[in-house]
């Protein structure tokens, strides 16, 4: 496997390929991650992932500096994995001038729920992606990238950016990968306390109910969902989370359902320190 620190170096060591599949992420991976650069192996012609903590899309309070780095360990398992090529830029390397320049997806789709609770979230993830896709695939006839659901609005605002600048690039969605009690992977699981970690599948259990109601007041489901949506939330306050949202959405573009549409259930809250989120197709 080899490793690029810049832009420069990365398109050196890509020079001759045809089409990448590629896999971006922040690192300290999981088994989600890793599916995802298994499923990317025989999609292209190299097998690309990026580890880079992305400023860009942390608030001032949130866990930029905490975010863990395990550089040899996410190494070790890019490689198991099949991955070819590894693009870890410094943030020097990555951002050498204040990139005054972003992408500012459609607040229609990116500033509501988790654009909501996480002002400018999507800039930065917008961004960074455009410029990985830049490094990666810019001079290529195509290219795949591939995302998890389990960032369920991020793979839609990806999608929409890729469709809306006409760039050739394949999204694929990988699966959400769960552990044995039903918790989405996360990086951000290894901050839970024992007990919190524990507690942590409370999550998908308070979507799951709200899923199975939703489905039972199809006939009706705009007028029952502000009620049911509160009482998904107060259900998981009653044990100690702090919900920043448990909603039922039109799977097309994240808005509130009418009668008969495709519905995801979607959810972020907080337990203890940690943001958790994760999200149901029904
Ligand atoms: O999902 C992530 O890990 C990040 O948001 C991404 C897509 C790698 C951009 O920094």
């Amino acid at each position: 496997m080899q490793i690029a620190r810049t832009i420069t170096e990365l398109r050196q060591l890509l020079a001759g390929r045809q089409k990448p599949a590629f896999v971006p992420t922040m690192g300290n991976l999981h088994e989600g991650h890793l599916a995802l650069v298994r499923q990317a192996g025989p999609l292209g012609d190299a097998t690309v992932a990026s580890i880079f903590v992305n400023r860009l899309q942390f608030l001032p309070h949130e866990d930029f500096d905490s975010y863990p780095r395990t550089w040899e360990a996410d190494c070790a398992k890019l490689e198991a994995a099949g991955c070819d090529l590894v693009f870890a830029p410094r943030e020097q390397d990555m951002y050498p001038e204040p990139q005054t320049f972003k992408v500012h997806p459609d607040p229609a789709l990116a500033d509501i729920l988790e654009g909501q609770f996480r002002p400018g979230f999507f800039v930065g993830v917008g961004t960074v992606v455009m410029k990985l896709f830049c490094a990666v695939f810019a001079g290529r006839p195509e290219g795949v990238a591939l995302f998890g659901k389990k960032d369920y609005q991020q793979l839609m605002v990806i999608r929409q950016l890729v469709r809306q600048f006409a760039l050739p690039i394949t999204i694929v969605g990988g699966e959400t990968c769960r552990a044995a009690d039903g918790l989405a992977l996360s990086s951000r699981n290894g901050y839970l306390s024992e007990a919190e970690r524990a507690e942590a599948v409370q999550l998908s259990l308070a979507l799951r109910t709200l899923a199975r109601d939703a489905l039972a007041a199809a006939d009706a489901l705009p007028a029952h969902l502000p009620g049911l949506e509160a009482r998904a939330m107060d259900a998981l306050r009653a044990r100690g989370w702090q919900p920043d949202y448990l909603t039922v959405r039109r799977r097309a573009d994240l808005q509130p359902p009418a009668a008969g549409d495709a519905l995801v259930v979607l959810g972020a809250a907080r337990l203890g320190k940690t943001r958790l989120i994760d999200n149901l197709e029904v």
